[in-house]
């Protein structure tokens, strides 16, 4: 879907399709909606008036102008309260309409930009929202089966139209911000939709090679051989269970040459089947989902090149399946991790750490400022926050509270969870340093306890996306399947970094 920008009137274009909008309680529209409202003879505000709820939250009404105005229709998005309006709540509303119009049929639509003129939101940020909330509102996957002959066909073209000529500069630059993040998350979320069996960890590095060979960035892609020589023993451990060979992924962007890296580390199991400690087999088709936060770290990877961002940004991801065989590992086996410190397997579905702890040992080697890893890491944590929150836990407050931030404007939530020291009590082990699981207790926390132990020597924070990696249900601007969520999380907070640094 192409996003194009244009300085006119609203009233005045020519299109299948204008968008204007209406706050609720308001009957006699300003703006470029009192615009329209005058072209159409005043329609808007006699159904306003007579009652409507026009300007309720996402309310959708459509006027035909027959001739009273060059466009075939006009789509009155209600912004609900003025109060309650917020740059969230502005991916929202873009995400039902693109979605409302996308249902008529209608494939190109003209639109307004909600939010900027009375509501006084900044223009680049309204526009940015307004294009986040439309391109990801109106992602879907492709699939494998054929398309529903009733399926409408995808949106080609929004154009924004702006009165404001001083403004026009700062809703190019919102417009194209917007574009860059919503795609690299709809990237993302391509990637954990894929079934599992053509997203192998060989796919996937497949999936970031090509994906930094179209950018600046650089890709180096170990095999068994090179984890061997590293001494990645948690990693080749998880990994050899299954005959697809494990890899890791190692992407480097360098907006600003000379400074210490930011990290981002994505766990990247491309099937969890729990391997000897084998799952449930009820659901178990959702754990082709365990990849996200590796997913998550690719579509940060993007677009932080696209967005020529002036920050040096290292992506690592370790890929494997979990899966039970007659070489798999074993509760009770012991496994050597990169750094040396040796591992009791308790669980074997307690993968996920220990592919992290050999990516947290790797990362130590290129002395970062700052690492953060995203994992579907627990259940735990699905029961602590449901699927509303991500688990956020660290060693660095400062990089934690950076993290809150970054939170507050993306709506991609977290919520700190606590890493006190008796938490780790659970995972001490008789024969290694450490073991692999601490039971059900606080499972989210004494993973990440887990993790603390390899993350020794630099700033290090966790996000546990085990509730938020995928949706059953569309909401918002988050459709049914994978989310991609942290992606636009960790790039604004990269963002963030990249002004203040
Ligand atoms: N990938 C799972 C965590 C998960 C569970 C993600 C449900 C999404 C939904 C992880 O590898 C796992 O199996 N964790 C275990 C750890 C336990 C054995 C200590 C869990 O949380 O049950
Ligand atoms: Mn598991
Ligand atoms: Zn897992």
């Amino acid at each position: 879907m192409q996003v194009t920008v244009r300085e006119g009137l609203i009233q005045q274009q020519a299109a299948e399709l204008v968008v204007v909008n209406l706050f609720e309680g308001v009957t006699v529209p300003g703006g470029a909606t009192g615009a329209v409202d005058r072209a159409l003879g005043g329609a808007i505000s006699e159904r306003a008036s007579a009652g409507d709820p026009l300007g309720k939250f996402c309310q959708m009404s459509m006027f035909y102008p027959r001739g009273a105005m060059p466009a075939a229709r006009v789509l009155v998005v209600g912004l609900g309260k003025a109060e309650t309006l917020t740059l969230d709540r502005l991916r929202q509303i873009a995400a039902a309409v693109a979605r409302h119009v996308r249902a008529q049929g209608v494939v190109r639509y003209l639109s307004i930009v909600h939010g900027a003129g009375i509501a006084g939101f900044d223009p680049g940020q309204a526009t940015q929202a307004l294009v986040e909330g439309t391109l990801l509102g109106a992602y879907r996957f492709a699939g494998y089966g054929a398309r529903p002959e009733e399926e409408p066909g995808e949106l080609v073209e929004l154009t924004l139209v702006t009165s404001d000529a001083s403004a026009l500069e700062a809703i190019r630059e919102g417009a194209e911000t917007g574009r860059i993040i919503a795609q690299a998350t709809n990237y993302a979320r391509d990637l954990v939709n894929q079934p599992a069996n053509f997203m192998t960890p060989t796919d996937l590095a497949h999936a970031a090679e090509s994906m930094a060979r179209e950018r600046n960035i650089l890709c180096e892609v170990l095999g068994p051989g090179d984890m061997q020589e590293l001494g990645m023993g948690a990693l080749l451990g998880v990994a050899q269970g299954s005959n697809q060979e494990p890899r890791f992924i190692a992407m480097e962007y360098d907006g600003k040459p000379g400074i210490a890296p930011v990290i981002v580390v994505g766990k990247g199991i491309t099937f969890d089947s729990g391997g000897i400690s084998i799952k449930p087999s009820d659901g178990m088709d959702r754990m082709k989902d365990d990849m996200a936060g590796a997913a998550a770290t690719l579509g940060v990877m993007r677009a932080v090149a696209d967005l020529h961002l002036p920050i040096r940004v290292i992506g690592l991801v370790a890929a494997t399946e979990n899966l039970p065989s007659g070489k798999a590992l074993k509760p009770g086996d012991v496994v050597k991790a990169m750094g040396g410190l040796t591992i009791e397997i308790i669980s074997t579905d307690a993968e996920g750490r220990l592919i992290l702890a050999d990516a947290l040992g790797y990362a130590a080697r290129c002395e970062p400022a700052a690492v953060v890893d995203l994992a579907t890491l627990t259940g735990g944590c699905v029961v602590a926050l449901g699927t509303v929150a991500a688990g956020l836990m660290g060693s660095d407050q400062a990089l934690v509270d950076a993290l809150r931030d970054a939170s507050q404007d993306t709506g991609e939530l977290v919520w700190q969870l606590p890493l006190f020291e008796r938490y780790a009590e659970q995972i001490k082990s008789d024969v290694a340093d450490v073991k692999n699981s601490g039971g059900r207790a606080a499972s989210a926390i004494t993973a990440a306890k887990f993790l603390e132990r390899f993350s020794e020597g630099y700033p290090w924070a966790h996000l546990d996306i085990a509730g938020l990696a995928w949706t059953n249900e569309t909401e918002g601007y988050v459709p049914r399947g994978a989310t991609g969520y942290g992606v636009r999380l960790l790039v604004e907070w990269l963002q963030k970094r990249a002004l203040g640094a």
